[in-house]
């Protein structure tokens, strides 16, 4: 499954050439935006279009992979503990207990549970044990892993919350010798689908379609039904991804410790420190994922113009498909 960094952004210099373009660096491949042409040295979180191409042309997807699935800003974090503990559960035990060794009180999520389409998981793809993640779009993901059985979770969001936090973490990300982006200019940019793996539309009802056709490969979950019934979603949950909670575990309140040890206030008070990780060297710090954590943050930065326009779209772009937002 190694696929060689050096060569890749070589290998698809002429495939790339030929992709539209537009001024903020993004290029369009298969309908979807994406950075092109660079890697963040020893970064964890880098995503460039070269790496979906290699993935397309050599991942091989095991049936027993799983793999968590989301547009940026959705809630992958989050998803990502949780399945990692489920997952987990006999290896590593869940407890309350302020002396617990549970990886999650010490470890980013994001150490453990990689996305395919990074330089850190392209240059050692062994550490993944199974668990891995993508912001790819469903109709662009590598053949295999479509063929191969595996099972995909999504996570979607309501659009505003995820503008809302997508600009956060943007302006986040750039140094302090940089301008940050106006929230008019990323709306703009957000609500004509430009922005890395966007449109975030088009890449939500992908997986939408995929969970209808093929139910027991595909699960669709949304931010805010995790947040309304966070123990009933983690049950559906454990149970798609081939380990249901048995009800002497569920007697015992397993799935409430779970629920506590990935809950934002657990995890975001965690990752205040930037503990070394073990797997990666990073650019990003460990809190940058976690911000407020509810639903309908967006209410307060976005004008009641611009709330209506993203619900107009969003309402015309999921017509005639039930999807909550
Ligand atoms: P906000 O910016 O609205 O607070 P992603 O993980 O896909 O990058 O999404 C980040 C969003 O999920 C941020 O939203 C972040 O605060 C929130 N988040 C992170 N961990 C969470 C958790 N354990 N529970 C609930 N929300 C969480």
């Amino acid at each position: 499954r190694k696929i060689k960094m050096s060569i890749i952004i070589e290998r698809y210099k002429d495939k790339v050439s030929a992709l539209p373009k537009i001024d903020n660096g993004l290029c369009k491949y298969e309908g979807f935006w994406y950075c092109h042409g660079f890697w963040l040295n020893d970064s964890n979180a880098n995503f460039s279009v070269e790496a979906i191409m290699a993935l397309q042309d050599e991942f091989q997807a095991l049936p027993t992979d799983v793999f968590l699935a989301s547009h940026a800003k959705s809630g992958t974090t989050w998803l990502k503990a949780l399945s990692f503990a489920i997952l987990n559960r006999t290896k590593y035990k869940i407890s309350n207990d302020s002396n617990s060794s549970h990886p999650l009180l010490t470890t980013n999520p994001h150490d453990y549970v990689p996305f395919i389409e990074t330089q850190s998981f392209l240059n050692n793809p062994s550490y993944a044990n199974g668990l891995m993640a993508t912001h790819i779009p469903y109709t662009s993901l590598p053949k295999s892993i479509i063929n191969s059985d595996c099972r995909i979770v999504y996570i979607s969001r309501n659009p505003k919350d995820v503008f809302i936090s997508s600009w956060h973490f943007m302006n986040k990300l750039k140094d302090e010798f940089s301008t940050p982006t106006t929230l008019n200019d990323a709306f703009e940019s957000f609500c004509r689908g430009i922005n890395p793996n966007g449109p975030f539309w088009d890449h939500v009802i992908g997986y939408y379609k995929a969970s209808l056709g093929r139910p027991d490969n595909v699960l669709f979950l949304t931010y805010e039904d995790l947040i309304k019934d966070t123990e009933n979603e983690v049950k559906k949950l454990a149970k798609f991804i081939g380990c249901p909670f048995t009800s002497k575990e569920e007697d015992d309140g397993l799935v409430q410790e779970i629920v506590n040890l990935c809950s934002f206030e657990k995890l975001s008070e965690v990752n205040k420190v930037n503990k070394d990780s073990k797997n990666t060297k990073k650019v990003l710090s460990n809190d940058i994922y976690f911000r407020k954590g509810i639903v309908g943050d967006s209410a307060k930065h976005l004008t009641t113009e611009m709330m209506q326009i993203i619900d107009k779209l969003t309402k015309e772009k999921y017509d005639g498909l039930n999807i909550a937002f």
